[in-house]
């Protein structure tokens, strides 16, 4: 099965009713860890990169190695989406590799840091989908503000989504996707004590516009267990607190079909990687404590999988091509 777009992933997800999740790769590690725990439980996988990414792989190893998990799964409908894009610009370069999806981030400035008004969110966004859609190619738009700059994305204000603004947002730009604001914010130090998210937001938005698969960034848990691991062995952080599962299928029960994580298998590498050598301290061989790290990534993606309820649906539908997915766009 060659790459899908990401639409075709996030529609079947909304006739399911499930939620599926899009998980942040900057390496071969990560990238086998995710499709190791979707083979085992059957399901559709989105691997996102960051401009980030892209600069840390120089572009040419993300491409390959996301074209490796095709080859080596060809029964998976996979998704490559560009996360948190920037300008038109890096779209197109995103597109130009052969990525599925890209997200068009006009909540903010080309900077990735200043909010911009409707008005200029809309005219980014629109350049964005007449350019992807002519090739069939996936958008994904953010309308509303996420807190948390640890990570470098965010302005560090919250301005939570506006439904009303949505439904003309999603109308004027056509954008496939949406990911809207409700509390979460990117990176570790979400929350110190259990959230409430603005749940009615994402009533609202799907009352408004019911076809639209709505997307939840900052959907990490950031679970007690790998924060002690981290600690346990050396690391040093916080207390923090993250997105409990219970809110994340509350979310997906109510129209959120795509759920951003990168954090936790962030904080799963580090806690496998600060074991293994705390254990094996003459260990010199890179494939140990990699592989190590693999593993963690594989258990907390498989759980994600069935928790989101995507597990299963893998190969619940033919997949799709660019060159078919135009047609949706005439
Ligand atoms: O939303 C941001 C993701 O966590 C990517 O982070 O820019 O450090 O790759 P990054
Ligand atoms: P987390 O930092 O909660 O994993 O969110 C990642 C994200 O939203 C990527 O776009
Ligand atoms: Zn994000």
């Amino acid at each position: 099965m060659p790459f899908v777009p990401m639409k075709q992933i996030l529609d079947e997800a909304i006739k399911g009713n499930y939620g599926v999740g899009a998980f942040n790769v900057n390496n071969m590690e990560q990238i086998q860890g995710i499709m190791r725990a979707a083979r085992e439980v059957n399901s559709p996988v989105i691997i996102q990169a960051s401009r980030g990414a892209l600069k840390y792989t120089n572009l040419y190893y993300i491409k390959h190695l996301a074209l490796a998990a095709v080859e080596d799964n060809p029964e998976l409908p996979i998704a490559l989406h560009l996360d948190h894009g920037n300008s038109l610009e890096t779209c197109k370069l995103a597109i130009s590799l052969g990525f599925t999806s890209v997200m068009i981030d006009g909540s903010l400035k080309e900077d990735g840091k200043t909010p911009t008004t409707f008005e200029e969110n809309i005219k980014v966004t629109k350049a964005v989908v007449e350019y992807a859609h002519s090739m069939g190619v996936t958008v994904e738009g953010e309308l509303g503000t996420l807190g948390g700059i640890e990570d470098g994305v965010g302005s560090g204000q919250v301005k939570l989504t506006d439904p009303d603004e949505a439904a003309e947002f999603i109308k004027l730009t056509g954008v496939d996707a949406l990911a809207l604001a409700v509390g979460t914010s990117h990176g570790a130090y979400k929350f110190r004590v259990a959230p409430k998210l603005a749940m009615h937001i994402i009533s609202q938005v799907k009352a408004k516009a019911p076809d639209t698969p709505l997307v939840m960034h900052g959907s990490s848990s950031v679970p007690k267990e790998l924060i002690d691991i981290i600690n346990q062995y050396g690391g040093k952080l916080q207390h923090t607190m993250g997105v409990p599962i219970e809110s994340i299928q509350e979310a997906i029960k109510l129209g959120i079909k795509k759920i951003n994580v990168d954090t936790d298998g962030r904080l799963a590498i580090t806690g496998a990687i600060r074991k293994f050598f705390a254990e094996n301290p003459s260990e010199i061989d890179p494939r140990t404590y990699f592989g190590a790290a693999r593993q963690a990534v594989y258990e907390v993606v498989k759980q994600k999988m069935i928790d989101f309820g995507s597990a299963g649906h893998a190969s619940d539908y033919k997949p799709m091509s660019l060159e078919e997915a135009k047609k949706f766009y005439m």
